[in-house]
């Protein structure tokens, strides 16, 4: 397993450093890894005057997998936008082609309490969004800011997706609706905006390969809105990027922290990105208090999507509800009774529970 380690900004060094922890305690169980580590957003622009330099995109494309922490710092904001960092995340999404990202929203049950939701609204919440990363109107051309016929400026961006790239993300949601409890729902806002009602149209058609699992759509307003009144009701989730940008971080909430939140980008031969939701927190970035459990269970997502290697997945994120039961909590979600741990101590309780 070859695995390309990119730290990153802000806490990005200190959350990776943990779940490379994780990594060669699996090793010095006998799992094969091979890392190598390279330099990527302000991290890279400082190293090689690049958000993505060559040798990062090389190693990413050579490599089976790749652990990201994660990108951006204020010290880059005033720097033109092609050397930003976000620029350098951008780039190897679309340079990797992970198309599909997958975005678990579960609740632990020791921190129903950190969720601002009733305990009884999200304890046992288990939902897995499924949302479309390289297209749709963050990607579709004409766009721009230009002068109209009245002489006033008119911001334009452009919805669309073509049938195969709905027919592949769509394969991905159902073949994990297989893998869970066989509920699928896809969410569009198919009457009022055709690209989604191809992707209604798409999606229904493609039920007659998966015939056991239940289909449903819904429209993303009311969406929006179950999401918070009852969010059990979901399983599996698929949907376009802008929809599932926003519904996906809607729903991280339900769980307490973003700080607890992986996610899997993957490509059609399941080689995958693999980073927390959240960013490089400048406000704690050098303190050793940043939560590493995001990175950590991307770990765990990148033993079971790429390595498929569920038994290694499965003692992750066995180590990581250990360490929980035991009471430890970094900052975010901590709670009175509860041990205060640093960023690398949370990531030893994971090593030691492992
Ligand atoms: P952020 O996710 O970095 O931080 C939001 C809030 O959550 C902050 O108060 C932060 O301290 C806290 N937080 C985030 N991760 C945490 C963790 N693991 N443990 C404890 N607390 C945590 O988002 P923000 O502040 O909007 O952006 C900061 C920088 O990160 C910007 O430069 C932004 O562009 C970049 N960013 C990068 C992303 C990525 O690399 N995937 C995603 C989102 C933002
Ligand atoms: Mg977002």
């Amino acid at each position: 397993m070859k695995i390309a380690v990119l730290p990153g900004d802000g806490i990005g060094p200190e959350i990776v450093a943990q779940a490379v922890k994780v990594l060669k305690a699996l090793a010095s169980d006998g799992l094969k890894v091979e890392l190598e580590q390279a330099h990527i957003g302000g991290a890279g622009y400082d190293a090689a005057g690049d958000p993505l330099p060559d040798a990062t995109m090389k190693l990413a494309q050579d490599s089976d997998a790749v652990l990201l922490g994660a990108v951006g710092g204020w010290q880059y904001d005033t720097l033109p936008r092609p050397m930003r960092p976000e620029q350098g995340l951008l780039r190897i999404r679309k340079g990797m082609g992970v198309f599909a990202n997958l975005r678990p929203a579960l609740l632990y049950p020791e921190l129903a309490s950190a969720s601002t939701l009733k305990p009884e609204v999200v304890s046992g919440l288990d939902i897995m969004i499924v949302r479309e990363l390289t297209g749709d109107i963050y990607f579709g051309q004409p766009r721009g800011i230009q002068v109209n016929d009245k002489g006033e400026r008119e911001g334009i961006n452009t919805m669309r997706y073509c049938e195969s790239e709905i027919r592949r993300i769509a394969k991905v949601g159902y073949e994990i609706a297989m893998k869970r409890s066989r509920k699928l729902c896809s969410v569009d806002k198919a009457n009022v905006l055709e690209t989604t009602e191809l992707w209604r149209e798409i999606v229904t058609g493609m039920n007659k390969d998966y015939p056991e699992v239940e289909l449903s759509h819904m429209y993303v307003d009311n969406a929006a809105m179950q999401l918070v009144r009852a969010p059990k009701q979901f399983d599996v989730m698929i949907t376009g990027n802008i929809f599932g940008d926003i519904l996906s971080d809607e729903a991280s909430m339900l769980t307490g922290s973003i700080g607890m939140l992986p996610s899997a980008s993957l490509d059609a031969n399941n080689k995958g990105l693999y980073e927390p939701s959240h960013g490089s927190a400048p406000d704690i970035a050098g303190k050793d208090i940043a939560n590493p459990l995001a990175t950590i269970l991307s770990v765990a997502m990148m033993l079971r999507y790429t390595f498929n290697n569920e038994e290694a997945a499965g003692r992750i994120e066995n180590a990581v509800k250990n360490v929980l039961a035991q009471g430890y909590r970094t900052a975010d979600i901590y709670t009175e009774g509860t041990r205060k741990a640093s960023c690398s101590e949370m990531g030893a309780a994971v090593v030691a529970a492992l």
